[in-house]
């Protein structure tokens, strides 16, 4: 193996950087050269990328964002993109990828490596945190925390002005992050794709609640869930209680990554770097149990599954 390319597809998440300049130097180190590729898979297919050297990731391991850019790229699951990025590799002598992203990044890294036969190892970076069989993803610790220090400016003004605030953070099929700050926040009620909810048992909790003199709430929504402000309008007319919503949106995906982020960033785009001098293919890096493992991409593509009844007890029981 002699020369390899890393890329950044899907949506950015921080500490995308830092596994960047990992695989970058770490390649060198090892006596790889390491192309970087832009935009994603769109770059691939258009040969847009370049060599790099040691230098050329020198102060981007505190930044959010990729230095590579990311896209989705639907042309990508598509033959004809498909062939357009195989004849970048081989134009380019590239002997193995390393694919940092999410689950839609897998999927495509596990189609194209297996068909065009290109050693591809996935480096699981994604706020969602929806990769199966491991514990984290890069930037699911940044986003948790980002989201979770605007639910707690929130706390402050719903606490002070006796509100009700229905709080929408991302995750599109993954409640991962609504489900983590929903805990850490100590908000009342949590709403997620991968669980029903009954907005009328919502409506009656807070209504007996508000006789109690309980007066403020926050109830956290995943995007994928339903929207803050159809939730907050209903509970409005049901309640008579002013509901605000809030949505959160892209400020979650940006930002310095966290420890947690980097350090994941780093020990992940180390082996994945090992794994393609081994000789593996197909597979994705991960943490599992504080430990780095590898799965293989068929695994790490299933859906997530959450152990949504462990939080749930756990949020009702202190709630
Ligand atoms: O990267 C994951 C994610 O942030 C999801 O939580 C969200 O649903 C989606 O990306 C939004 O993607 P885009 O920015 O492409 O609309």
């Amino acid at each position: 193996m002699k020369r390899i390319a890393v890329l950044t597809t899907g949506g950015d998440a921080p500490g995308m950087n830092a596994a960047i300049r990992a695989v970058v130097r770490y390649g060198i180190f090892k006596k790889l050269e390491v192309m970087g590729v832009f935009r994603g898979w769109w770059g691939l297919i258009n040969e847009e990328l370049k060599l790099l050297d040691h230098r050329s990731v020198s102060g981007i391991i505190n930044q959010g964002g990729t230095i590579l850019k990311t896209a989705r790229c639907p042309e990508f699951f598509e033959e004809e993109g498909q062939r357009r990025a195989f004849a970048t590799i081989q134009k380019n002598a590239i002997d193995g990828l390393v694919v940092i992203g999410g689950n839609g990044s897998f999927k495509a890294a596990h189609v194209f490596g297996t068909k065009y036969n290109v050693p591809c190892i996935g480096v699981p970076a994604s706020i969602d945190n929806d990769i199966n069989g491991i514990d984290t993803t890069i930037g699911s610790d940044t986003a948790i925390n980002t989201a979770l220090g605007a639910i707690d400016n929130v706390r402050d003004t719903a606490t002070s002005m006796e509100r009700i605030f229905v709080v929408e953070v991302m995750g599109r099929d993954c409640g991962f992050i609504a489900l983590a700050v929903a805990l850490a926040g100590g908000c009342e009620e949590v709403i997620i794709p991968e669980k029903k909810f009954d907005l009328q048992a919502i409506c009656h909790d807070i209504v007996h609640a508000n006789i109690r003199g309980k007066v403020s709430w926050i109830i956290v929504v995943a995007e994928g869930a339903g929207s803050a402000e159809d939730i907050a309008k209903k509970i409005t007319e049901t309640t008579n209680l002013e509901t605000r919503p809030i949505v959160l949106g892209h400020v979650q995906r940006g930002g310095r990554p966290t420890a947690l982020s980097r350090d994941l960033a780093l020990r992940l785009a180390t082996e994945a770097v090992d794994c393609l001098l081994r000789g593996e293919r197909d597979l994705a890096v991960g943490f599992c149990c504080y430990k780095t493992t590898v799965i293989d991409f068929e695994t790490a593509i299933k859906k997530k599954e959450l152990n949504v009844e462990k939080f749930y007890t756990l949020l009702k029981q202190v709630t």
